[in-house]
């Protein structure tokens, strides 16, 4: 429950992503938070606020003048000890009344009386969007400190395919809970790798693992949320690529290997989470290994692959650098081991079995001062105190770096 006790007022504005807003409601109420609605009189048009008031378990405002507000004053009493006004969707005309202060409904005047944040999701056709009027207004919005979620670029309901859909509502929820977390990576730039390779024996056979990639996008999703900027190197996962983050897709652990190569410099954590192949088929031959044609079971030679990340770590000037071990037993031993052979300062460990490839997890940190159990939680939850731990880290080595006048 990422957003138990948190309480959002939702405002919705006239656009067919109104439709959308129906799951983004169901998607708030399901992760805790306390949902108001407020919608324009052009939103009702869409979907009618009996949706609204169903699914989050609360009336429905959209008049000014609503008497069911005892003193008559909805635009205060409904942001009142709000923790976020999100918009979404937010018309092209809703930006540009936000901008500009104007408060001539329910739902602008609540804008402008509002002591909370106010996050925004736009939605509307490519061309609205691209109006140097409309991008005005939202670089007005966002010097005003508004946070602006999206949008999207695809397939629009004008029948159009450009930029100005509104984002899914559950890419939304994930900027929201994003807004909520501490900025304890902002201005820091983290590479990450997750999920398994796949080395290939022929055109359609390969050798992989089970790895689903969910720990280490989880991952990428915290520091992305505390405000670091993420690269994903991933392996074949079916898996979305978490809100903000940038995801280079791979397949073999040369690939991968490569794609951490290019991307590590400039970076100022390395995490590797991928469950890379130790080893690859010599050579993957071209043309399909037929069975018929074989007088014995083939032969498969292997040949190592290269460990990144103990390449990583030994560069010059190493980011700081996180490893994982999977074991299926003598945990402490095993984890403490990976970490001084690949001279990294921390290790994250895990028990197979213990959570492998489901939500949750249970996780160790070895580390210069020791061990930190993390008990049983879902992955987002781990990934999060996680990304606490990192943090502390670099602060302590840039104090380190400090006092030595370096
Ligand atoms: N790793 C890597 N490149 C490899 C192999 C592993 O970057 N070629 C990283 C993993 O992402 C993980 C850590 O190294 O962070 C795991 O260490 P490793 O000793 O390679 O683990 P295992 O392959 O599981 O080792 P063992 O078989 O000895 O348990």
């Amino acid at each position: 429950m990422e957003l138990a006790a948190r309480r959002v007022v939702l405002g919705i504005s006239g656009g067919i992503a109104a439709y959308k807003s129906a799951e983004l409601v169901r998607l708030l109420v399901g992760a805790g938070a306390s949902v108001q609605v407020v919608m324009s009189e052009a939103a009702t048009r869409f979907v009618t606020p009996v949706t609204f008031q169903a699914l989050s378990g609360k009336p429905v405002f959209t008049d000014q003048w609503d008497t069911r507000v005892a003193n008559n004053m909805a635009h205060i009493d409904l942001s009142r000890g709000a923790d976020a006004l999100l918009i979404a969707p937010a018309s092209a005309d809703c930006l540009a009344k936000l901008a500009h202060g104007l408060a001539d409904d329910l739902l602008s005047t609540l804008a402008l009386a509002r002591e909370c944040p106010l996050l925004v999701a736009p939605a509307m056709n490519r061309q609205m969007w691209e109006n140097p009027a409309t991008q005005r207004n939202v670089t007005l919005l966002r010097s005003d400190g508004v946070e602006i979620i999206g949008p999207a670029t695809g397939e629009q309901a004008c029948g159009e395919n450009g930029p100005g859909r509104m984002l899914e509502a559950d890419e939304i929820l994930a900027a929201l809970l994003a807004h909520f977390q501490p900025k304890l990576l902002r201005g820091r730039r983290v590479l990450l790798t997750a999920g398994p390779t796949f080395e290939a024996i022929d055109p359609v056979r390969g050798i992989s693992n089970l790895s689903s990639g969910r720990m280490g996008y989880a991952i990428a999703r915290a520091a992305s949320d505390a405000g670091a900027q993420v690269t994903l190197v991933s392996g074949p996962v079916a898996l979305s690529c978490p809100y903000g983050v940038r995801r280079i897709a791979v397949t073999s652990a040369l690939e991968m290997h490569a794609a951490v190569h290019r991307e590590v410099a400039d970076n100022d954590v390395f995490i590797a989470v991928a469950a890379v192949a130790d080893y690859r088929p010599v050579k993957p031959l071209a043309e399909k290994i037929k069975k018929g044609m074989q007088t014995s079971p083939p032969t498969i030679t292997l040949v190592e692959n290269p460990d990144i990340l103990g390449e990583v770590a030994a560069l010059a000037r190493p980011p700081l650098c996180v490893g994982f071990a999977a074991e299926s037993e003598k945990l402490h031993e095993y984890a403490e081991r990976k970490r001084r052979s690949k001279r990294i300062p921390l290790i994250v460990g895990n028990l197979i079995g213990d959570g492998f490839g489901g939500d949750e997890n249970t996780l160790v940190l070895f580390d210069d001062e020791g061990q930190h159990p993390l008990p049983k939680a879902p992955k987002i939850a781990l990934a999060r105190q996680l990304v606490a731990r990192i943090s502390a880290l670099l602060e302590s080595l840039a104090w380190q770096h400090r006092s030595l006048g370096a």
